[in-house]
């Protein structure tokens, strides 16, 4: 800006400030008085003007400096600005991160390289486009009344764990959140939606979950080889009983039916008589008539239980898909108190409390039977610390299932030594145990934990009081959470 003033000369005579005098131009003329007069008030105003142009030059200057130096802050301003944007684009860019950025429609306002590498697209195409057409091929149903869910509710957090999509011949898996976002300068909201291709790591898991069940199987194989050795053993030795039962049976038999041959056929009633005798005590046959059917009875348990324990392992081992099905639960925790019968026989008795008439329940039956495992055998570890075994009573281990609203609840209640109080926010964590090497790992409470708080959406507690056992609450809802995280 650019500041302009006249100037007046100091020096220059009040008179010459007029080229004609009062008598030129035919007014009366003055007297010297008041010419004299005239003079001073001249001299006052010409010192009032330069006074008033001094004021106006000093203000002038300091508002030049004042322009100045606001225009030097407004340039550093101006350049901080440009800085901290320019740092901005920089994270923005090096975020390791899906960033997207949609407005209060669902169209795509930012879209960070990371978004453009995972999603395999460019970072400018899919600008301005609603995040249902951005060219990614979702797996899910229906993406766009996804995204109008988002819209219509004030949810401020919508989370995916597995949203899939296809990306050149694979399918890719996604972990998403969707946040809405207030901007109150511009008077609306927008989503920011965050989140990373976990499809390597769900592989991991998946072969780690697998691991797990290996493992535990591997840790009940030599229980179960156990339970089936005792029904094969018995039913074994009552096959070589019969075996050796079968050979008096049928030198009695063959005698009989001989006797009513003709051709050797024997008239001597009495020697008849005395031949049978024989045969029937030689043969103890009043033993085996009473031993065999036992026998046979028992032979047939055994191989019922060898069964029983064959399916249950079958059931534990492929239990399914691995996705959510309905499952019958009480069926699923028999099938685990079976295989883990050697675990908890010793040291307790189990005792099963299912409510028959609860409905089915979506669940990963494998994960869901596996969590049912930890909890069986931590309520088992937890009584051979009160028992000594095969002296004195057993504890007890219950398992209850029951409907509770919209949710089906299974404890387990064992009369254990409990939890103690300081470590009851600790047990669900990864690898925290109280056991001794080898006999503890860790990993029971989290796997439950992961399976029913995570995979399903459930709640999982415990109540126990130190010295008088402990009970693990499951919760699991009766209906699939409808937004898609499953
Ligand atoms: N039924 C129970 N009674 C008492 N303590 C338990 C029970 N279940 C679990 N715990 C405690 O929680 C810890 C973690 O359990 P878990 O994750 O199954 O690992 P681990 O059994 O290998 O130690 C156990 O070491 C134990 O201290
Ligand atoms: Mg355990």
């Amino acid at each position: 800006m650019v500041f302009t003033s006249k100037s007046v000369t100091r020096n220059q005579p009040v008179a010459a400030l007029s080229d004609e005098t009062e008598e030129a131009k035919g007014l009366p003329t003055s007297t010297s008085e008041e010419l004299d007069q005239r003079g001073r008030e001249g001299d006052e105003s010409l010192e009032h003007i330069t006074n008033r142009d001094q004021n106006s030059e000093r203000y002038r200057e300091r508002l030049e400096q004042e322009v100045l130096a606001r225009t030097s802050e407004l340039h550093k301003a101006n350049a901080d600005l440009a800085a901290a944007n320019s740092e901005m684009e920089v994270f923005w860019r090096s975020i390791p991160s899906i960033l997207v950025g949609l407005d209060a429609r669902g169209h795509v306002t930012r879209w960070n390289p990371t978004a453009a590498s995972v999603l395999g697209t460019d970072e400018v195409s899919p600008l301005g486009k609603h995040w249902a057409d951005c060219g990614i091929q979702w797996r899910q149903p229906d993406m766009r009344a996804e995204v109008e869910r988002w819209l219509s509710t004030d949810k401020p957090l919508h989370q995916y764990d597995n949203a899939t999509f296809e990306k050149g011949n694979q399918v890719r898996v996604l972990g998403l959140g969707v946040r809405r976002m207030w901007f109150a300068q511009e008077g609306k909201c927008g989503f920011m939606i965050t989140g990373a291709d976990v499809t390597e790591r769900r592989v991991l898991e998946d072969q780690l979950r697998q691991s797990h069940k290996l493992e535990a199987i591997g840790q009940l194989a030599a229980g179960i080889a156990h339970e089936i050795n005792t029904p094969t053993q018995f039913v074994s030795d009552n096959t070589t009983f019969l075996k050796g039962s079968w050979e008096p049976i049928a030198a009695l038999l063959t005698f009989c039916w001989n006797s009513i041959q003709p051709e050797t056929k024997s008239h001597d009633t009495a020697q008849f008589v005395q031949r049978l005798h024989e045969l029937w005590h030689k043969g103890d046959m009043d033993y085996l008539l009473a031993e065999i059917p036992k026998a046979i009875h028992q032979s047939l348990d055994g191989l019922q239980r060898i069964a029983k324990i064959v399916r249950a392992m079958k059931e534990f081992s492929h239990p399914g898909s691995d996705e959510k099905a309905p499952v019958d639960i009480n069926r699923a925790i028999e099938t685990t108190a079976a295989v883990t019968r050697n675990e908890w026989k010793y040291v307790a008795d189990l005792v099963l409390q299912l409510d028959d008439t609860l409905p089915l329940v979506p669940c990963v039956q494998g994960e869901f039977n596996q969590a049912m495992l930890n909890l069986i055998v931590n309520a088992a570890q937890a009584i051979t610390g009160t028992v000594v075994e095969g002296l004195g009573e057993k504890g007890k281990i219950t398992i209850t299932t029951r409907r509770h609203g919209v949710a089906a609840e299974i404890s387990v209640r064992d009369t254990g030594v409990g939890v103690p109080e300081a470590i009851r926010t600790r047990i669900f964590e990864p690898f925290f145990t109280t056991k001794p090497v080898g006999k503890g790992t860790g990993q029971g409470l989290a796997q439950v934990h992961s399976t029913v708080v995570k995979r399903h959406k459930g709640q999982l507690w415990v109540e126990s009081e130190p010295g008088h056992g402990a009970t693990f609450f499951v919760r699991l809802p009766l209906a699939v959470p409808s937004d898609g995280t499953a």
